[in-house]
């Protein structure tokens, strides 16, 4: 374990490093508790550096063996080592080859850190610390290397053994049982993209040629038995590979790419140059075991990671904190590759839903932190929301501000002017103000200054002079460490939709709106649009081009208006969100839930238009959740009472549209085998949207109906959603149908994860004890991320209800699952603690419970400094 009390690191006290490392030549001797590594490391002094600066590399946990200078061994008065670090105080010249053997027990790292071994198989995890816990280094993004890595195990145990870059030679080791392969990278990297793996793995192959003609081999490994699983996947990753050709003129720069897929994994996935690593999640799908969320989630993490190979590798990061110049812009570049796979709005709709759901939630309490952090004491916990998702929404208002032209002129540049480097922020944005002639230091604050804006917009029709104003006014809530806040640089799309549903004409003055995006840029501010003919309903924001607050001034009349007609798709669905989030807000405080016939006037016509697509619709008439309810609220939120309010509300939609929802439902039908495309998943979606609101009410019609397509589904899209359905009924269906799912798919641990999540979301009083007693399921462990997230992490994060109950025992729960995981892994434990980001928002008596378990976690001894840092800025 390291220090208890992590020292902060702070951006303004960044140094370039002492000593740089050339090459690395590592020889990793595979062994499931004594692994032996070699690192033969050719170490420069700096020139940039303090003259006569020690060597400090860092370990985390590491045994040393053997040290020795250019080929001899080195006594022990000339330098000092700890399992935390390697220090030559006095090195005996500006260049040298130092030698290090260290030992490391692969079985016992259960923090996933490292090298560790996943179903018998060995793999690493290096981002962003994980390669010090595998030989002592300079474990810093802006110390790139050439690494050419001699990995040798036991045949049998591990056939196959894969390093970054292309495969150089293999072969058995003579006289013995043990086989070796030599990797080579020629790709100057930071020691956070190392990886290797070994193991007994099914290997499914494909090729691909680059648009200048490189033959590239394509692998994907996985457990033996599970190739057939892996199609999509390689599909997905072929048309990335086109895709970046296309888009960002991109190609691939080796002759391999291959994929491992792993049970055990900490993350989503992980972009090591030429070995990507991932959560078998993300790689393995089936009709009849993934969800057509899956199928997407597994197109977008294979193109995310691939994506990295220019936007992470080729181009690293200087430090952490420039940790979103890789992850926002990476998934900014997944977001657009699966816009133009599937359909564009409804992939816009599904992200800024998330980005809500997630970012907004953790931008408006304790755990707020700039896109670019200034300060951490555990970087793993900056792998947030914050950094992922507005990162890549900051890059997108930059091709909204700058134009399609500019933006790709600024993006290649920057390819063109850091390839090899590791870069930051500054970087980046000057290559855009440098190839476009914008200036970009006020659009800057995207980057420092947390916290979600606010707009509030009020509108002024003058008839006389046929002029629309509107009143612009923006402020930026103070969040943890930044009280006062300066205006931001907010690109507002926006459209003027006249009476008959069309867009009139957006002049300011005599000169039209480029684009149809205003560029707000003060506190406040007015734009005044002339030549209007007819009083004006403004669409604002459109496509959500700043990812703000809105606050305007539109009537119920006018959204149910954009709802209908709105030609931006993107505000149709928030005009109908928006129209449910207000009643539902007002309903939730005791008011009257007035304005509710409106809203099922709106969505019934919506539910109509044949000109729609499914998937679109499926999006819109799906309520606001409870977590968008109450950060809506924000103070003194009763969960019992917001979920109240919105199945009371799904109960009356349900009852009124009943008839057009059960013609929806039988239209949508098919006989056709099931596949993955958009369209196909979106009619999935708009008829499960059906099966459930026609079975709210707990009719027997609608959980009779539930129950036909559970025992029918040819896939799992629709089986689940079935049974979905049917957990939140109260009734023996839906335990004669968790009973059947389980028996069904007892063998395949990802599809059981389903089942686990679902019970963990029953919005019932029960569902605690459930909770705990399927910990102890023999399905349940506590040592594999993916079931302790499906299970507990399900709970905390997507229960309000429950894991906020008002006795305080879903608190005390998470808190004690958190202390009993801390030991083992810190990080999906810190995770997990993460739960509490909303915890301020509760009424006096929940966020009392929420206060005394965060405290009790805080004032443990020996906590990890991934947990403590959460308890304590969760409580600062
Ligand atoms: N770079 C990876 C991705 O976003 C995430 C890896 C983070 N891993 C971690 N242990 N914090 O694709
Ligand atoms: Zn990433």
């Amino acid at each position: 374990m390291r220090d208890a009390e992590p020292q902060a690191v702070r951006l303004a006290d960044y140094r370039p490093p002492e000593w740089l490392v050339d090459t690395v030549d590592l020889d990793v001797a595979l062994h499931p508790t004594q692994t032996r590594v070699t690192a033969r490391l050719a170490l420069r002094r700096n020139p940039e550096g303090t003259p006569d600066a020690p060597v400090i590399l860092e370990g985390d946990g590491l045994t040393l063996v053997r040290l020795a200078l250019d080929g001899a061994p080195l006594a022990g008065s000339s330098f000092e080592a700890s399992p935390e670090r390697l220090a030559l105080r006095h090195p005996p010249s500006d260049a040298f080859t130092l030698e290090i053997e260290t030992l490391v027990d692969p079985t016992a790292n259960t923090q996933l850190m490292g090298l560790y071994r996943t179903s018998n198989n060995y793999c690493t995890q290096c981002e962003p610390e994980g390669f010090r816990r595998i030989t002592y280094f300079p474990d810093r993004p802006d110390v790139l290397a050439v690494y050419t890595t001699r990995i040798e195990a036991e045949l049998d145990e591990a056939p196959v053994l894969l390093g970054n870059g292309n495969l150089v030679s293999s072969g058995p080791v003579l006289g013995a049982s043990r086989h070796f392969a030599v990797w080579h990278d020629p790709w100057p990297k930071p020691s956070y993209l190392f990886a290797l793996v070994g193991g007994k793995l099914a290997k499914v192959s494909d090729s691909f040629t680059t648009a200048s003609g490189r033959q590239v081999e394509l692998g994907i490994y996985v457990e033996e038995g599970k190739e057939a699983r892996a199609g999509y996947a390689m599909d997905a990753l072929k048309r990335s590979m086109r895709w970046d050709e296309e888009a960002f003129g991109r190609e691939y720069d080796l002759d391999v790419f291959n994929i491992v897929a792993v049970s055990d994994f900490n993350m989503g996935a992980m972009e090591n140059k030429g070995l990507n690593v991932f959560n078998d999640k993300y790689v393995l799908a089936s009709p009849q075991t993934a969800t057509d969320a899956d199928y997407s989630g597994i197109e977008g993490v294979i193109a995310h990671e691939y994506f990295h190979n220019w936007t992470g590798n080729r181009i690293t990061c200087r430090d952490w904190f420039q940790l979103c110049l890789k992850e926002g812009l990476t998934v900014f570049r997944d977001q657009e590759f699966s816009s133009d796979q599937r359909s564009r709005p409804v992939k816009r709709i599904s992200d800024v839903r998330m980005l809500k759901a997630a970012q907004f939630t953790e931008d408006s309490g304790p755990l707020a932190h700039p896109v670019r952090p200034e300060t951490y004491r555990e970087i793993n916990n900056f792998y947030t929301a914050t950094v992922y998702e507005k990162g890549s929404e900051v890059v997108r208002m930059l091709k909204t501000l700058l134009g399609e032209e500019g933006f790709r002129k600024g993006m290649d540049l920057y390819f063109e002017r850091h390839d090899g480097e590791a870069a930051t922020i500054e970087d980046f944005l000057a290559s855009f103000a440098d190839a476009t002639g914008h200036d970009l230091s006020q659009f800057a604050l995207w980057y420092s200054q947390s916290g979600t804006p606010t707009l509030e917009v009020k509108g002024a029709w003058d008839e006389a002079a046929g002029t629309y104003r509107l009143d612009v006014k923006q402020s930026v809530p103070p969040t943890p460490g930044q009280s006062e806040k300066k205006p931001m640089v907010i690109p507002l799309a926006l459209g003027l939709v006249g009476p008959d549903g069309a867009d009139m004409p957006l002049m300011l003055g005599n000169t039209p709106v480029e684009r149809g995006v205003v560029e707000v840029t003060q506190k406040e501010q007015s734009f005044l649009f002339t030549g209007l003919d007819a009083k004006p309903v403004p669409s604002l924001n459109r496509g959500f081009s700043a990812p703000v607050n809105l606050k305007s001034d539109l009537t119920p009349e006018d959204r149910v208006f954009l709802a209908a007609h709105d030609g931006d798709p993107f505000n149709r669905f928030d005009a109908l969100q928006g129209l449910a989030l207000g009643l539902l807000t007002r309903a939730a405080r005791g008011g009257a839930a007035d304005g509710e016939a409106a809203l099922i006037d709106a969505a019934g016509r919506l539910l109509a238009d044949a000109a729609l697509d499914p998937a679109f619709k499926a999006q819109a008439l799906a309520l606001p959740g409870e977590g968008e309810i109450a950060r809506e609220l924000g103070s003194d939120v009763d969960p019992d009472a917001v979920f109240a309010v919105r199945k009371a509300l799904r109960l009356k939609l349900g009852a009124a549209l009943a008839g057009p929802l059960a013609e929806t439902y039988a239209a949508l039908g098919t006989a056709a085998p099931f596949t993955p495309d958009a369209a196909s998943a979106g009619r999935r979606a708009l008829r499960n949207l059906a099966l459930d609101y026609l079975a709210v009410s707990g009719s027997d019609e609608g959980v009779a109906r539930a129950q036909a397509q559970f025992a029918a589904a040819d896939n799992m899209t629709d089986r689940m959603a079935a049974l979905a359905v049917l957990a939140q009924h109260d009734r023996p269906e839906r335990a004669a149908a968790l009973d059947a799912f389980y028996a069904r798919f007892e063998r395949d641990a990802l599809v059981i994860d389903k089942w686990f999540t679902l019970q963990a979301q029953i919005p019932e009083a029960g569902t605690l004890e459930r909770v705990k007693a399927l910990m102890l399921h023999p399905a349940f462990s506590m040592g594999n991320p993916n079931r302790v997230r499906a299970l507990v992490g399900a709970f905390a994060a997507t229960n309000p209800t429950q894991f906020n109950r008002a006795d305080g025992a879903g608190h005390a729960f998470l808190a004690d699952v958190v202390l009993s995981l801390d030991a083992k892994n810190p990080q999906v434990a810190s995770r997990l603690l993460s739960a509490f980001k909303t915890w301020r928002q509760l009424e006096p008596g929940r966020r009392g419970h929420a206060e005394a378990a965060l405290r009790r976690v805080a004032d443990t001894p020996g906590l990890s400094p991934d947990v403590a840092d959460i308890a304590t800025r969760s409580l600062g």
